[in-house]
């Protein structure tokens, strides 16, 4: 375990991060039956954009496999895999993860997201995403947030661009989304970003 992961959350529950409205925070065997009903409702919404769904996703034992993995990932400081609630009613609106956090020369980190349907285009995710960058810049202390779509998904640039990541690049055949190898562009917001060191994308527009 690294040093700094106390401060990040306890190892049985992992970190919780409050939002304007929402909050985030680690998936637990309870939100089970919430989250498979949600995906199950939102699946023709989300597969163009995500990879193939294994065949046992939504059950029970796939999702405890899915927590482990994620209590992993947190414990070695990997990846902080998250769902997004409503404040107030404690509603699972979707789920936001970080993951291949690398360390190093890098201090780097890969943004993924996704809305269950009947809470898209609210601003729902971009209130998630602006809840997470502080616990990216200033809990976790890395350097850098990346992010990638495919050049269609108009949701997930508007996203992005909104919360001040900058399009940094193109790259071919980068992930196999829908059982394709699909072109995606790259987005990052890096810490002078965020400190307000940089012109571009200096702050989040509002
Ligand atoms: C991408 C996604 C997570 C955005 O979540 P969301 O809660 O709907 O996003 P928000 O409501 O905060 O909206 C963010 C921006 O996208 C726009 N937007 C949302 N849905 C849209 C749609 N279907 N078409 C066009 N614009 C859309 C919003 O209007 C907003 O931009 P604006 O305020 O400048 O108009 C969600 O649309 C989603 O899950 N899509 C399917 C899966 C997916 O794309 N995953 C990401 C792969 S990279």
């Amino acid at each position: 375990m690294v040093a700094f992961l106390p401060s990040v959350g306890s190892l049985d529950t992992g970190p919780t991060v409050k939002g304007d409205g929402v909050f985030l925070r680690t998936p637990t065997m309870n939100d089970f039956r919430e989250w498979s009903e949600l995906r199950a409702e939102s699946r023709s919404f989300l597969a163009p954009w995500e990879p193939i769904w294994p065949s046992d996703d939504l059950t029970r034992q796939a999702f405890r496999r899915r927590l482990k993995r994620y209590q992993r990932e947190i414990r070695e400081d990997l990846g902080y895999p998250f769902f997004l609630f409503r404040a107030g009613d404690n509603t699972l609106l979707g789920g936001l993860t970080l993951t291949h956090v690398r360390r190093g020369v890098a201090q780097a980190c890969t943004l993924g997201y996704w809305m269950g349907a009947p809470h898209a285009d609210r601003g729902h995710m971009t209130k998630g995403v602006r809840a997470v960058l502080p616990f990216v810049f200033e809990t976790l202390k890395l350097h850098r947030i990346e992010a990638a779509c495919l050049s269609h998904n108009i949701a997930s640039i508007k996203l992005l661009e909104k919360t001040g990541f900058i399009r940094e690049g193109y790259a071919r055949n980068y992930l196999c989304i829908n059982g394709r190898w699909q072109d995606h562009l790259l987005f990052a917001r890096v810490l002078e970003d965020h400190l307000g060191l940089t012109g571009d994308g200096a702050a989040p527009a509002s």
